[in-house]
């Protein structure tokens, strides 16, 4: 469907976890940053390195190292800081920016009460993050507040996606690569992914 799905039996059992009922808040939130690094890897596998001459102790040697000045984490909450966690252990200097949206329960579409970026945020690659992708709308309204803010680079990161809000976010904004560690059967009639894991800020935070 046009997203890099991560396929390796890793991810798998980890999913096994997460989408039991009876995993607890404390197992839940550990094994979502978990799966967050694992896609973080797997996302930055386009990165650019600059060449630098260091000292091992044994002599001088060329190595290759990241800038990580050139990154964001953009964190949907509130269940997407679930995953941020996992990123800041991958690239501990990147910038971090917060966009606050819930879903309408009846409407489905999200509504904003927070939004606050780095200053230098136009000149950054910025990575989104948010468990779910369900109808979609949290991602595209997300990333269409960043464009306005002048990013020109944007990857969204999350653990289960439904087919129909993967296939309105590539409509919406088709140059936003997706990285996802599964794509489920389909939403449910109330907007939840089949058979998805649940509500995942609920599970992460522990408020249900
Ligand atoms: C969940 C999830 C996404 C959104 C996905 O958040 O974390 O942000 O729903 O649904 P969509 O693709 O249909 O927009 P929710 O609205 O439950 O808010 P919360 O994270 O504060 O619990
Ligand atoms: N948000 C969630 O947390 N879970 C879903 O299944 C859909 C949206």
């Amino acid at each position: 469907m046009g997203a890099i799905v991560l396929d390796n039996p890793i991810i798998r059992h980890k999913l096994s976890i997460i989408r039991n009922k009876e995993t607890g808040t404390k197992e839940f939130r550990e094994v979502i940053g978990e799966i967050a690094t694992f896609l973080c890897y797997e996302a930055m596998e386009d990165a650019e390195l600059q060449e630098v001459e260091i000292d091992t102790p044994i002599c001088k040697t060329k190595v290759e190292q990241l800038d990580e000045n050139k990154y964001a984490f953009v964190p949907i909450l509130r269940a997407g800081t679930g995953m941020l966690e996992g990123l800041v252990k991958v690239m501990p200097n990147a910038k971090i920016g917060h966009v606050g949206l819930y879903r309408n329960e009846e409407t489905l579409k999200p509504v904003r009460y927070y939004y606050k970026m780095p200053q230098d945020i136009a000149n950054r690659e910025v990575i989104v993050l948010d468990p779910m992708l369900a109808t979609g709308g949290s991602a595209v309204d997300t990333i269409t507040m960043l464009k306005e803010d002048g990013v020109k680079k944007i990857k969204f990161l999350c653990i289960i996606s439904a087919p129909e809000g993967l296939r309105k976010l590539q409509e919406t904004h088709p140059d936003v690569e997706i990285y996802t560690a599964s794509i489920d059967e389909k939403l449910n009639e109330v907007g939840y992914i089949v058979p998805g894991l649940g509500d995942a800020g609920d599970r992460i935070f522990g408020t249900k």
